[in-house]
């Protein structure tokens, strides 16, 4: 299973990057409104820290519009992927962005439905947002596993990103149905390290270790 991260911020993302297990970033609109950096600058810099697919949203909501838009946040670098919400508009637009190479993340995707649409349109990859169903009593996880279902059905090339993750468990899960990438918030990245025997474990053996014969 890929590691994206799901955050705009760099320390965070030069962390993450530093363990090793980084594949790629998801930013969203909200995500760089916590930022002091300026969009373009935060985007490059993302860009080059982390050389797999970088993900950024675009914001128009007509179909010529956010071809546009793509085509710029596309050119910022070669590893952007464009976000693009689940709309008609979106739809239309992710279909001739992709017949142009350009790597397009579904998001906002809360139905099979929808990320049947989005494979078929050409979406390189398809983010249901499994802790916002959770939030309204959905079970976000059922979501993953009928999405896989389908793509395998069809032999789609689309990658499920799960996203909008909230807590370890979200990520085990998605590992165990097989999902192809889970994008995890820094806070939930730190949290998959620890396990408190693993520090019980170390305290022993560092004071065994004291009084071992060297
Ligand atoms: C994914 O690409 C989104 O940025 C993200 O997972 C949204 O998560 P949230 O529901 O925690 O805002």
């Amino acid at each position: 299973m890929k590691f994206f991260i799901d955050t705009a911020n760099l320390e965070e993302i030069r962390e993450a990057a530093g363990w090793g297990i980084l594949d790629g970033v998801t930013t969203n609109p909200t995500l760089v409104a916590r930022e002091k950096t300026a969009f373009a600058d935060l985007v490059a810099e993302i860009c080059r820290v982390v050389p797999g697919p970088v993900s950024v949203e675009c914001v128009a909501s007509e179909a010529g519009p956010i071809v546009e838009e793509a085509r710029r946040l596309a050119a910022m670098a070669p590893n952007i992927a464009v976000k693009i919400p689940l709309t008609r508009e979106g739809l239309k637009a992710t279909r001739t962005l992709a017949q142009e190479g350009i790597k397009v993340n579904t998001t906002l995707v809360f139905s099979t439905a929808q990320a049947l649409l989005a494979a078929k349109a050409g979406s390189r990859f398809v983010s249901p947002f499994i802790g916002r169903l959770d939030d309204i009593s959905q079970e976000g996880m059922d979501l993953v596993r009928e999405i896989l279902t389908v793509f395998e059905n069809y032999r789609f090339q689309a990658e499920v990103i799960v996203a909008s993750i909230r807590h370890p468990r979200h990520v085990i899960e998605a590992a165990l149905l097989g999902a192809h990438i889970a994008t995890v918030p820094f806070a939930v990245l730190e949290k998959l390290f620890h396990h408190p025997l693993t520090d019980i474990g170390i305290d022993k053996f560092l004071k065994d270790w004291g009084r071992a014969v060297k």
